[in-house]
C-alpha cells in the first residue's frame, strides 16, 4: 500500500460550500466518518441524482444496536426524509434491504419501509430481486437467498439509461420468421434489458472484493444502478457507505461519490479502496462475468 497515492485532499469546491470544518474529500470522493443525518443536513436540496444504500437491518450485526422494530422504522424515517430532500427532481433513490428477524419471525424490510417512501410521494419503478447462492443454512425455515432493491423516483420525468446495462440476449441471432419484418433480427443486437431479477454473488470470504466489512455490496450491483440511473458528472450518495462500494462504483463511471459511515475503520478501508482503484490495483468483479458454475469447465468463467 505504501506505493499508492497519498490521500489527495483538494481545495476544489464541493457541495458542502464554505463550511468552517471541511470534509475529508477529494475531487471525486467526498466521504466522512460521521452520522448520516449530520453528513446530509449541510448538503443543498436536490443535489443528488442517485442515492443508493443498504442500511443496517436491525439484526444485531457488529455495526448496529438492535432496537424494537418501531424505533428502527422511526430512525429510518428520518434518514429517508433527508434523502428525499437531497434527491434531484429527476433522480432515483435505491434502498437495498433484506429481512429483519425477531425470534425466528421474518419481517421483510422492503414491505416494512415501503410506506415511508410513499408518504413522500416517491414512485416505485422496480422492486429488484437480488439473488445469491451463499449464506446461512436455516434449519427451521428455508434458507434466505435473495434480498431486494426498492428503486423509487421523485417524478415521472426521471433518468433511465438502458443501453449501458444491457445483457447478452438468450438467442442473439434470432430473426422474425413471418410478417413484415421477416428475416430481420427480432432482438436488439446490443443485448436485452437485464430484468428485475439480478444474480450477483454476495461478498463472502472468497469474493475478490472482500474486506473487513461483514455485509458489503458487490460493486457490480451498484455499477448497474449508477449506469442506468445517473449521468456522468452527477452526484451519487450512499448515507450508509460501509467500505465505500457505492463510491467506487460512482467514480469508476465518472460520477462524484458522496458517502459517510459512523465507523472509522470502514471509512479508512473505503479510502484505501479508492486509492487502490486510482492506482489501477483494486480488484472488482466484472459486471459481465457469469456466476461460477462448478458443473462447467473452468466454472463457466470467460
Ligand atoms: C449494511 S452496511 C453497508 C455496507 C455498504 N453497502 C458496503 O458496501 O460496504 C451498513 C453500514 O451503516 C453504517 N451505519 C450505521 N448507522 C449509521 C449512521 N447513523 N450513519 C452512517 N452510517 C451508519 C454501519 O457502520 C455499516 O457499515
Amino acid at each position: 500500500m505504501s506505493s499508492l497515492p497519498k490521500r489527495n485532499v483538494e481545495q476544489a469546491p464541493s457541495l458542502f460550500g464554505n463550511l468552517s470544518v471541511m470534509p475529508t474529500r477529494d475531487i471525486e470522493a467526498i466521504i466522512r466518518c460521521q452520522d448520516n443525518l449530520a453528513f446530509m443536513r449541510p448538503l443543498p436540496a436536490e443535489s443528488m441524482q442517485l442515492i443508493v444504500t443498504s442500511p443496517p437491518y436491525n439484526i444485531g450485526k457488529s455495526y448496529e444496536l438492535r432496537s424494537p422494530l418501531e424505533e428502527y422504522v422511526k430512525s429510518q424515517a428520518q434518514v429517508i426524509s433527508e434523502c428525499v430532500r437531497l434527491l434531484a427532481p429527476g433522480g432515483s433513490l435505491c434502498w437495498q434491504v433484506g429481512n429483519h428477524v425477531d425470534k425466528g419471525e421474518v419481517f421483510p424490510l422492503d414491505i416494512v419501509l415501503y410506506p415511508l417512501f410513499r408518504e413522500h410521494g416517491l414512485q416505485l419503478r422496480n422492486r429488484i430481486i437480488w439473488h445469491f447462492e451463499h449464506g446461512l443454512h436455516c434449519s427451521k425455515r428455508l434458507s434466505g437467498r435473495h434480498e431486494t432493491v426498492l428503486w423509487f423516483t421523485k417524478s415521472d420525468n426521471y433518468t433511465f439509461h438502458l443501453d449501458p446495462i444491457r445483457v447478452p440476449s438468450k438467442y442473439p441471432g434470432k430473426k422474425h420468421f413471418k410478417g413484415p419484418k421477416i428475416g430481420q433480427l427480432s432482438c436488439n443486437p446490443s443485448g436485452k434489458n437485464p430484468g428485475d431479477v439480478w444474480i450477483f454473488p454476495n461478498v463472502k470470504s472468497n469474493h475478490v472484493e472482500k474486506t473487513i466489512h461483514p455485509c458489503q455490496f458487490p460493486v457490480e450491483l451498484v455499477e448497474r444502478l449508477v449506469l442506468a440511473l445517473s449521468d456522468p458528472g452527477s452526484a451519487v450518495l450512499d448515507p450508509y457507505m460501509g467500505v465505500g462500494s457505492s463510491v467506487i462504483a460512482a467514480i469508476k463511471h465518472g460520477r462524484v461519490g458522496y458517502g459517510c459511515d459512523v465507523d472509522q475503520k470502514y471509512v479508512d478501508t473505503a479510502w484505501d479502496r479508492i486509492f487502490q482503484f486510482r492506482a489501477g490495483v483494486l480488484r472488482t468483479r466484472p459486471m459481465d462475468r457469469p456466476v461460477y458454475d462448478p458443473s462447467k469447465p473452468h466454472g463457466g468463467q470467460r
